[in-house]
This record gives C-alpha cells, structure tokens and sequence, in this order.
C-alpha cells in the first residue's frame, strides 16, 4: 500500500465507499479479518478440489500452472484493421509477443492506436496486481472511471469486486485485475469484435507473462473470448474449463451483481472455489 494510502481519513472514506456498493449490492455479510495477511487463504488442500484445477506440485506459489488437457490451440493474432491511425498497434509488426516483461508489454502499448477506440478514450487501462497471480480477474473493458484514473475496476462495480477480493481474505493487490479491452468503449457499451480482436495479443501476452495460477473471468465477454462457443454466463458459471495451458472459472460479471443483487450469493461460491484453486497446494 502506498504511504499516501495510509491517511485513516482516506482510508476510511474509501471502506465506506465499497460498504456502500457492497450495501447496494446485498451484501449482509462479509468475512473480513482486521490484517489482510492474517486472513489470507491457508495453503491447505481444498475442501472438495475442483476437477479442473491445476496439478499439485511442491513449488511454492505462484507455480506455473500445469497445462490444461482441454487445452486450445494458439490464438492466431487478429485480422489487421484497416482504419486503425498510425502508432502502436497490437496487429503492427511490433507484435505484442515479442515483450518480455510486462513493463514493457505496458509501455508499447501506452499510445496504442490499434483500434477505433483510442479516439475517445483518456488512458489505456493496462491492468494492476502482482506479477504470477494465484488469481487473474479478467472483466470487459474499462468504464469512465478506469478510463478517467487508468486502473481497472475503480468504479461501482470496481468497489464490489474489491469488496468481494477482501471478503475472500485478500487484497488487490494479492492478485492481478485486467480487462478483455484496455480502452473505454464509450457508453459503457460492449467492445465490439473489431476491437477485441485488437487488443487480443495484448490480453494473451499478458496472460503469458502473468501466468496465473487461475484465471476468474468476469461476466459474458470474457468467457467468450477464452471459451468461443460458451453458452453464457448464467449457464457456465462455476464451471472451470481449459484455455491453452490455464483453468479459467467463469463467474459473474459485478454490475451485474449490481443490477441482480440475488446474484452475489452464487458469485460468492464462485469466489470461494476461485481462492481455494488459486491457492491449493500443488
Ligand atoms: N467493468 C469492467 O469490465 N472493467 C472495469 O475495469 C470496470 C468495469
């Protein structure tokens, strides 16, 4: 936490702000010890192991996950787009599996112009958290608060998703958080497949680099980029399945959560076998 975080003034407004998305939400209840470290998951074996999860191994975490058996074939970079004006593009030659490091993955794609959305938006929302995350939350794209501090979920539904990673016994940063899209589809509408095509190589180098112990898609668009052919997410929820050599578990996507409050419940079982893959022993 950055020292200007530690203001209790600042601290407190801040917890009142996600008790009250929480509150709106319909959370009655949360599980949240005082130190973040103390209630952090117990690297114990699960209660009842998802049948997807990664294989144990005796490395400490973050380990590489093992590949998937339903593993899907490499993702073919996108169809070039014609229209895109000049400057870095995830489909140019500077393609975005030739970074190494995250940082630099970042910095490439600081002023990407790849897609139609770069004209409207204020900052491209790379993505925040701990590099080899036992959890990597992937939502659809930023909204106008991302897109106005350039960090994803900082909003509404920003401040649900934080409050359900503290009842979970973490913190944000104990995990990585990203988006389908890193610009801001105005009216917080959908990203269209033109600019999730865009920016897909720097979702999967991301993901590449990250490679997290689970990945927690969020909502609809998500699971349709990593799983083509989903059903939905109301369908798929819960369900683990493979893509290339990660388990990803669908859950709910939090506006969601925030229109359908009855929802939070089922998304809370989703959270829990989430933590309990993301950390099991291996
Ligand atoms: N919704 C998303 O999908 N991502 C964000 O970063 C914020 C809201």
């Amino acid at each position: 936490m950055a020292a200007h975080d530690r203001d209790p003034r600042r601290l407190l407004a801040e917890l009142e702000r996600r008790l009250e998305a929480l509150d709106q939400g319909g959370v009655r209840w949360l599980n949240v010890a005082a130190d973040p470290d103390a209630a952090r998951p117990a690297p114990q074996p699960p209660v009842e192991p998802p049948a997807a999860a990664p294989e144990p191994a005796p490395a400490a975490l973050p380990p590489a996950p093992e590949p998937h058996p339903a593993a899907a074939a490499p993702v073919a970079p996108p169809a070039a787009t014609p229209d895109a004006p000049p400057g870095a593009s995830a489909d140019s030659a500077e393609h975005p599996s030739q970074w190494d490091t995250l940082e630099a993955l970042r910095d490439a794609f600081a002023d990407c112009r790849a897609c139609k959305l770069c004209g409207t938006r204020q900052h491209v929302v790379f993505g925040v958290g701990r590099e080899r995350p036992p959890l990597l939350f992937i939502g659809e794209g930023p909204g106008a608060d991302e897109d106005a501090q350039g960090e994803p979920f900082v909003g509404r539904a920003g401040a649900l998703l934080t409050g359900l990673i503290h009842a979970a016994g973490l913190v944000r940063e104990d995990v990585y958080i990203t988006n389908v899209v890193k610009c801001r589809p105005p009216g917080n509408r959908n990203p269209e497949p033109d600019e999730v095509a865009s920016c897909r190589p720097i979702l999967q180098r991301q993901i590449e680099l990250l490679d997290p112990r689970l990945i927690v898609s969020l909502g609809n668009v998500p699971l349709k980029v990593l799983k083509p052919g989903a059903a939905g997410i109301t369908r798929e929820r819960g369900v683990p399945f493979g893509y290339q050599r990660w388990t990803v578990l669908p859950t709910f996507h939090p506006s969601y959560l925030l229109r359908n409050p009855a929802a939070i419940e089922t998304c809370w079982q989703d959270f829990r076998k989430a933590v309990q893959m993301g950390f099991a022993p291996r």
